[in-house]
C-alpha cells in the first residue's frame, strides 16, 4: 500500500499578502487522512519561514525547498545545503525540476550529486524527470526518462525518502495535461525499470507521482491509474481548487 503524495511547488509566486491569504483561505483548511496522504507545499527560500509559521499547529502538511545546493556549506554564493535544510527542520527537496534542467542548465550529473546530498543529510527528495515535446514526438520519451531516473538511481542509498515525479515538459505550465493514458503508460515504464534495475519491493513501495497541468479538473481522473500515486502541482497550487486535488486521494485504490 503506497500513501499518496500531493506537492504544491509554488515556484517563483507570491509575496507576503498572497501567501497571508492562501494560508488561511485554502492550506489550513485542507482535510485529509494522514495514513492515506501526504501533502507538502514548496514556497521560494525566502517565504519558507513565514509559510511555516502560517501553518496551523496541528496541521499534517510539510514545507518543502524548491531546490537544493549540489554542494555542502561554504562559498557558494546564493546556494542553501541540504545541511541547512535539515537544521532548518525541512524534510523535503524538489531536485531536478525541468524549469531547473533547462532554465538553470541542470544536468544529470547535477541532479545526481544533489539527490545524493540530500539523502545524506536526510532531507527526502522529490525527484523530477520528464521528456520534452520534440523528445515524446520523436518516440524518445522513454530513453529520456530514464536515463533521467538512472542519474537518480545511482546516488539513491534509500528509496524511501525518494519520490519520483513524472512530469513531461510540454505539459507544465501549459493546459496541456498527458492523458491519464498517456501518462500510465510511462508510470507503468518507470515503475518496471525500477523493479527490474533496484528491486521488486522498492518498485511497488516507491511512489510516482504526475505533475504538468494537473487541476481540480482531471486530478480524480489521473488518480485512478494504476501507477500514479499523486502529483506535483504548479498553477493550480496557487488556487482553491488545490483543496480538491488533495481530495482526490479518496479515489486511490492501490
Ligand atoms: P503546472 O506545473 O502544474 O503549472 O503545470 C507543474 C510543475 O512544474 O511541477
Amino acid at each position: 500500500m503506497r500513501k499518496v503524495f500531493i506537492g504544491g511547488n509554488w515556484k517563483s509566486n507570491g509575496d507576503v499578502n498572497f501567501i497571508k491569504n492562501h494560508m488561511k483561505s485554502v492550506i489550513n483548511t485542507l482535510t485529509f487522512d494522514k495514513t492515506k496522504c501526504e501533502v507538502i507545499i514548496a514556497p521560494t527560500n525566502l517565504h519558507l519561514e513565514y509559510t511555516r509559521s502560517l501553518l496551523d499547529k496541528d496541521s499534517a502538511v510539510e514545507i518543502s525547498a524548491q531546490n537544493v545546493s549540489a554542494y555542502g556549506d561554504g562559498a557558494y554564493t546564493g546556494e542553501v545545503s541540504a545541511k541547512q535544510l535539515r537544521d532548518y527542520g525541512l524534510n523535503w527537496a524538489i531536485v531536478g525540476h525541468s524549469e531547473r534542467r533547462s532554465l538553470f542548465g541542470e544536468s544529470n550529473e547535477v541532479v545526481g550529486k544533489k539527490t545524493k546530498i540530500s539523502l545524506e543529510n536526510n532531507v527526502k527528495v522529490i525527484a523530477c524527470i520528464g521528456e520534452k515535446l520534440e523528445e515524446r514526438e520523436s518516440k524518445k520519451t522513454m530513453e529520456v526518462c530514464l536515463s533521467q531516473l538512472e542519474a537518480i538511481a545511482k546516488n539513491t542509498s534509500d528509496w524511501s525518502k525518494i519520490v519520483v515525479a513524472y512530469e513531461p515538459v510540454w505539459a507544465i505550465g501549459t493546459g496541456k495535461t498527458a492523458s491519464p493514458q498517456q501518462a500510465q503508460e510511462v508510470h507503468g515504464e518507470l515503475r518496471n525499470w525500477i523493479s527490474s534495475k533496484v528491486s521488486k519491493d522498492v518498485a511497488k513501495a516507491v511512489r510516482i507521482i504526475y505533475g504538468g497541468s494537473v487541476t481540480e479538473q482531471n486530478a480524480n481522473d489521473l488518480i485512478t491509474q494504476a501507477d500514479i500515486d499523486g502529483f506535483l502541482v504548479g498553477g493550480a497550487s496557487l488556487k482553491k481548487g488545490f483543496k480538491d486535488i488533495v481530495d482526490s486521494y479518496k479515489n486511490y485504490k492501490i
